[in-house]
């Protein structure tokens, strides 16, 4: 590999508060250690068109704060198609960038390693994803931001829940993955989370009723994942009025308000240090990795590994969920 003087950026799929600070920390570092910074817009959509724009440090100043990503974002279809991803490597080589840094979840990860072993060329992954469900990272950046919302959005609707006697099914984010719905069960103090992980070994909802969930409590609060496999909070509610009348549901989906907002202590400080060590990680001359943390450790992951594997719900966190609620 030759040396890198010119780092493409850009962020892609689902935007995720913390993004902007890692765009921030990656900017600053390959410009510590001297090389340019071409930021890429709108993803991988902006690397096929050319939508690109020198970066110096200024234009990151003032932007650790901000949710969502200052460089935009897009879903490509494009980029799945070998005429896109060609397209893509043009841009690349008339622009002269020597590697890429991606910041996104599974899909952009998957088109990374996809255009890396196709076109033989640099790229280094960070995990920018509300759902946090990337293997080979403990977190994911955006995931406790998400969470905190979601705990003061449940927060809010324990009040009237508990006003009515209600049972509320709210639905979370996530992309048939759990972690929000079951860590924000947790934090939030809910009595059940319904995780597409087990919802094909066990009715939940029959659990959660033989569990007796109204045995101490007038008004229950359940977190659904969002998913086909669970079918969504909208699919219990119905259940739960056919199946157990006397109960007063209500339904809420929180929906994009989990995307949105000022990224928590905890996610500025992980893309801070996962943008730091992309660039490092670079200079190394490690490739086609993701940047993760394992026990407050920066690790590297290479591609196949941090795709192909699901990121397992421990669960013990299950148990958790539900010793709490008696
Ligand atoms: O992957 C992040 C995520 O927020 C998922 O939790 C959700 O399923 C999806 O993106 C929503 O995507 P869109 O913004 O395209 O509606």
């Amino acid at each position: 590999m030759g040396e890198i003087k010119t780092i493409g950026l850009l962020t892609s799929g689902g935007d995720a508060p913390g993004m902007n600070a890692a765009i921030r920390a990656v900017t600053r570092t390959a410009i510590y250690h001297e090389m340019k910074v071409k930021a890429i817009y709108r993803g991988y959509k902006g690397l096929i068109t050319g939508e690109i724009v020198e970066f110096k440090t200024q234009n990151v100043s003032n932007i650790i704060q901000q949710g969502g990503t200052i460089l935009k974002t897009a879903r490509c279809d494009e980029f799945k198609t070998a005429e896109g991803r060609k397209m893509a490597y043009d841009t690349l080589v008339r622009e002269e960038i020597d590697a890429l840094i991606v910041i996104g979840g599974d899909g952009t990860l998957t088109g990374a390693r996809i255009f890396a072993s196709e076109y033989d060329y640099p790229i280094v992954g960070l995990p920018g994803t509300i759902d946090n469900d990337i293997y080979g990272t403990d977190s994911t950046i955006g995931y406790d931001t998400a969470l905190n919302t979601i705990i003061e959005a449940v927060d809010k609707i324990r009040d009237t829940a508990s006003s009515h006697d209600r049972l509320f099914f709210i639905e979370v984010m996530g992309r048939d993955a759990g972690f929000l719905a079951l860590n924000g069960a947790i934090a939030s103090g809910a009595e059940a989370a319904i995780i597409p992980e087990i919802a094909t070994e066990v009715d939940q909802l029959e659990d959660l009723i033989k569990n007796g969930f109204r045995k101490t409590k007038n008004s229950s609060i359940v977190l659904v994942a969002e998913s086909e496999i669970t079918g969504g909070a909208m699919h219990y509610a119905d259940r739960v009025k056919k199946e157990y009348p006397e109960y007063d549901v209500r339904v809420v989906i929180l929906g994009h308000i989990q995307r949105g907002g000022s990224p928590s202590a905890y996610d500025r400080i992980l893309a801070s240090r996962l943008g730091e060590a992309s660039i490092e990680a670079l200079l190394d001359g490690q490739r086609n990795i993701l940047i993760g943390i394992d026990d407050d450790r920066i690790v590297a992951v290479p591609f196949s590994k941090a795709i192909k594997n699901d990121k397992p719900i421990d669960p013990d966190l299950m148990k958790v969920v539900k010793i709490l609620s008696i």
